[in-house]
């Protein structure tokens, strides 16, 4: 063959690659609504970064007749690429060949490509759209998942792992994703399961459809599996970009700091009257952030998943920087199970990746109840708080409000190693709330007064000796467990000359294997 058709049949054989399955299936997937790899990947990238690698790959099944269907690439596109100018890897399924089933050498690609992240200390972003195990593969296909598992598990902490589902995702192809720290689903064409609704009906009877047994708004409000739910593939991309600028590289790198024309001595006086008079009252927590974080933006994560809870990313003078705050307009903000739980894997997301957290309190407790013990609040509520203890990052705290009981200990109080904790005049640290405490301590002597009128005087004059003594932040601050009461107005320049005084912090957990966090 002569040079120039050697490089003709490079030519052609790259337009073959990236026709994948063939026309016919493009226009399938097209019909479904969905895009297919190449077009996912080439919206989430810097425009013409992407370099693909390993597209002359094919399977090598020779089971059911296998041998006669080949497609370069395999059905995994694979490569990197920049992302606002910073190196990404990336994978991206692609249905039109035997509907993106993953076979030995699908595996193989998605791990040389992990591979390569892990050595240069670059996030991983898999686009998910397939079938699951290729059949035809056998064990192989099984080995080859275990070989991606293995690799997320070590890149967990190191690199950031993101994952986006744009089609089925099932059986045990839901745990590679469910391994990685971000998971994104589109409101149409994404499910996740373990089994699908024809075996779920077979072994349980259950007659169920496929969006409620694993949609999008299902794992997103439910079961807390995806944390951003994208109305369309465009804009979910859009937001993988945007997650990923709050993020570092790689575990030994900062997130980048980013240019603020927003000033940080800024003055909020509307926060000085936002809590309500009654602290009975609800109010929104998002308007205290949005006063406070750098123009107001905040990126938030599980945004409809225990709403009683709110994190996300924030910036503060340019730095990204997580928030946890509790939401007194939901459940008055209490911590439960879900919120325990979504809670204590962000801070340990932060913790990880050296981004610094910024905690804010109004929590009237835990939520009680025989349902929460049966689930085992005990447990899950304690991952908060080891989330927190463990966490050696920047850590602000500023008592809004209420910060009774255990939930004072769990969300980021001083003895957890609070680098700055800041109250509100407004603040109400104490064991419990004043009815909570007056029933305990005045009980038996409410009990002997039968007049109902003078019980009630008894009761009323109880809880006010009760709050004044308690319903403060004074006690607090004068054991030194607050650093200081501030007003309001002033919380976003005090946030952040905190966090600049603490940003060289160094503080490092005793060596060990690992901890044992109460899974
Ligand atoms: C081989 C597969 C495949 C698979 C789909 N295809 N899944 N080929 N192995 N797992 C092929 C189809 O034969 C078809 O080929 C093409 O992909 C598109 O599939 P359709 O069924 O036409 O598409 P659609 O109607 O959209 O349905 C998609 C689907 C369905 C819901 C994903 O294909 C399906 O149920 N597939 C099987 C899912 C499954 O049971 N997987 C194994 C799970 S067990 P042609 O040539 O017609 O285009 C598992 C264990 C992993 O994953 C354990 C790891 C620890």
């Amino acid at each position: 063959m002569k040079n120039e058709d050697k490089i003709k049949q490079l030519i052609d054989l790259r337009v073959k690659a990236k026709q994948g399955g063939g026309e016919k299936r493009i226009e399938a997937q097209h019909a479904k609504g969905k895009l297919t790899a190449r077009e996912r990947i080439d919206l989430l990238l810097d425009e013409g970064s992407f370099e693909e690698l390993d597209m002359f790959v094919t399977h090598r099944c020779t089971n059911f007749g296998m041998e006669k269907e080949k497609y370069l690439g395999d059905g995994v596109v694979t490569g990197q690429g920049t992302i606002n100018g910073r190196l990404v890897y990336v994978y991206s399924h692609d249905f039109t060949v035997f509907g993106g089933s993953l076979s030995e050498t699908f595996a193989m690609k998605i791990c040389k490509i992990m591979d390569l992240a892990m050595k240069m200390g670059a996030p991983v972003i898999g686009i998910n759209d397939s079938g699951g195990a290729r059949i035809q593969e056998g064990v192989g296909s099984l080995a080859g998942y275990a070989e991606i598992f293995q690799r997320n598990i070590l890149a967990s902490g190191v690199i950031p792992q993101i994952s986006v589902i744009f089609g089925p995702c099932a059986g045990g192809s839901v745990y590679s994703p469910a391994l990685t720290d971000f998971i994104m689903m589109s409101e149409e064409n994404s499910y996740m399961f373990i089994t699908g609704p024809k075996v779920v009906k077979a072994v349980t009877g259950e007659d169920i459809s496929v969006e409620a047994l694993g949609g999008a708004n299902m794992h997103a409000s439910r079961s807390g599996v995806a944390h951003f739910v994208a109305e369309n593939e465009e804009s979910g991309l859009a937001t993988i970009r945007d997650l990923l600028s709050y993020l570092p590289q790689n575990n030994l790198e900062d997130a980048p700091i980013t240019e603020c024309d927003d000033p940080i001595e800024r003055k909020e006086d509307s926060l000085n009257s936002l809590l309500p008079e009654n602290p009975n009252q609800p109010y929104d927590m998002m308007q205290v952030i949005s006063s406070i974080t750098d123009y107001g933006d905040f990126f938030e994560v599980h945004a409809d998943y225990a709403k009683s809870i709110i994190v996300g990313f924030a910036r503060f003078d340019g730095v990204s920087t997580g928030i946890v705050a509790n939401q007194p307009s939901q459940m008055a903000g209490i911590l439960d199970i879900e919120s325990s739980r979504k809670a204590a894997r962000f801070v340990r997301f932060c913790d990880a990746f050296n981004i610094p957290v910024l905690t804010l309190v109004d929590v009237p407790g835990f939520l009680p109840g025989s349902g929460q013990e049966q689930g085992g609040i005990i447990v899950h509520g304690a991952k908060l708080l080891f989330a927190y203890g463990e966490a050696t990052i920047p850590k602000v705290t500023v008592t809004l409000r209420k910060s009774y009981g255990g939930a004072h200990d769990v969300m980021s109080c001083k003895q957890l190693r609070g680098d700055f904790n800041y109250a509100w005049p407004t603040a109400e640290i104490a064991v419990m709330g004043a009815s909570g405490a007056i029933e305990v301590l005045e009980g038996k002597a409410i009990s002997k007064i039968e007049n109902p009128e003078e019980k009630a005087k008894f009761i009323q004059e109880k809880t006010k000796e009760y709050q004044e003594a308690f319903a403060n932040p004074y006690q607090a601050a004068s054991m030194g467990y607050i650093d200081d009461v501030i007003e309001p107005r002033n919380t976003r320049f005090r946030v952040i000359r905190a966090f600049r005084s603490i940003q060289t912090k160094k503080e490092v957990n005793p060596s060990r294997k690992h901890n044992n966090i109460p899974l």
